[in-house]
């Protein structure tokens, strides 16, 4: 493989806390190393605008504790067509770039994936709150997301035992449960609701219920965004039901995307941005750096892209048993 030189970095997806530490790392690894960095602005989307330019040392200063991205991200519905990575490799190789970081979830790796098979060297970092991807315990993002939550939990909690209250509270995740379960684990949840076990309305009221005749002053139950049973629906059916408590709803929405990176999220982003340019450096390609037990190790981006996370159902049976 050619000696690389020049390096780009994009993120690309929904952004995540912790996102801006790893291009610090990917940046000044780079320059470390005598090579040119590249920030390429709004993921696919912005290298598509032919929008990128040098980064420095000193542009990524002051940035290691700033939520989102400076670099933007976005997602590129054009990138996903084969001209549309046909173009964007094109104009990659206008500038001379020898290789790429992409940050971001499992579409920003099926973006990496065109790439590397266009012939460009390419490592994944995955980040994203939904923790939805195959080859990593942990992306970027996640941990700061549960503590975002688990403080909204611990609030709502204040306010649903003042007053009696069962509190619907909405994770995001999209079609992967694991912000709702860990988040029923962390905060003590009665009821939660996941895209991969569904329930009915019926057993969930039976728990409310249950919760509300044991004399406790409050019920918490978690329904991910993904989950086979609406909110707003669920809301109403307790209502209707009159399982004791009165009911109240809270949808965290994009608040769980914001906010200072945890400790734990800066020193994986810290640390997966470096492993990610020494592994290009060392002639790796076609892989994405993941957290495997507690080592940062290359995985196939082919298995990223394919394989499915399979769900952790002994931390949903946990949440139920700790709701007792
Ligand atoms: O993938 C991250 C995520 O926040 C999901 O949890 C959620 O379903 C989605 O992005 C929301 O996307 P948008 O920011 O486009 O509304």
């Amino acid at each position: 493989m050619a000696e690389i030189k020049r390096i780009a970095v994009l993120t690309s997806g929904g952004d995540a806390p912790g996102m801006n530490t790893c291009i610090r790392a990917v940046v000044r690894t780079a320059l470390y190393n005598g090579c040119d960095v590249f920030g390429i602005r709004d993921g696919y989307e912005g290298l598509l605008r032919n929008d990128m330019a040098l980064l420095e040392a000193r542009e990524v200063g002051g940035i290691i504790q700033r939520g989102g991205t400076i670099l933007g991200t976005a997602r590129s519905d054009e990138f996903r067509t084969e001209a549309g990575q046909a173009k964007g490799m094109q104009i990659l190789k206008s500038h001379n770039i020898d290789a790429l970081v992409v940050i971001g979830g499992d579409g920003s790796m099926r973006g990496a994936r065109a790439l590397v098979k266009l012939g460009l060297p390419v490592v994944g970092v995955p980040a994203t709150i939904d923790n939805d991807m195959w080859g990593t315990n942990m992306a970027i993002g996640v941990d700061t997301a549960l503590n975002t939550i688990s403080d909204a939990i611990d609030k709502l909690r204040d306010t649903a035992s003042s007053h009696r209250r069962a509190f619907l509270i909405e994770t995001m995740g999209r079609n992967c449960g694991y912000l709702a379960v860990m988040a029923g684990v962390i905060g003590g949840a009665e009821v939660v609701l996941i895209p991969e076990a569904p329930v009915t309305i019926e057993e969930v009221a039976a728990k409310v219920e249950d919760a509300y005749k044991r004399g406790k002053t409050h019920s918490i139950v978690i329904v991910s965004e993904g989950a086979n049973v609406l909110t707003t629906e669920l809301a109403s059916a307790l209502e209707q039901m009159d399982v004791g408590f009165s009911t109240r709803i809270t949808i965290l929405g994009h608040i769980q995307r914001g906010g200072r990176p945890t400790a734990f999220d800066r020193l994986l982003a810290s640390r997966m941005g470096v492993t990610a340019v020494d592994a290009l450096l060392a002639g790796q390609t076609d892989v994405m750096m993941g957290l495997r037990g507690r080592e940062v190790e290359p995985v196939p981006l082919a298995d990223v892209v394919s394989k499915q996370r399979e769900a952790n159902l002994d931390y949903y049976e946990m949440a139920k048993m700790l709701a007792f």
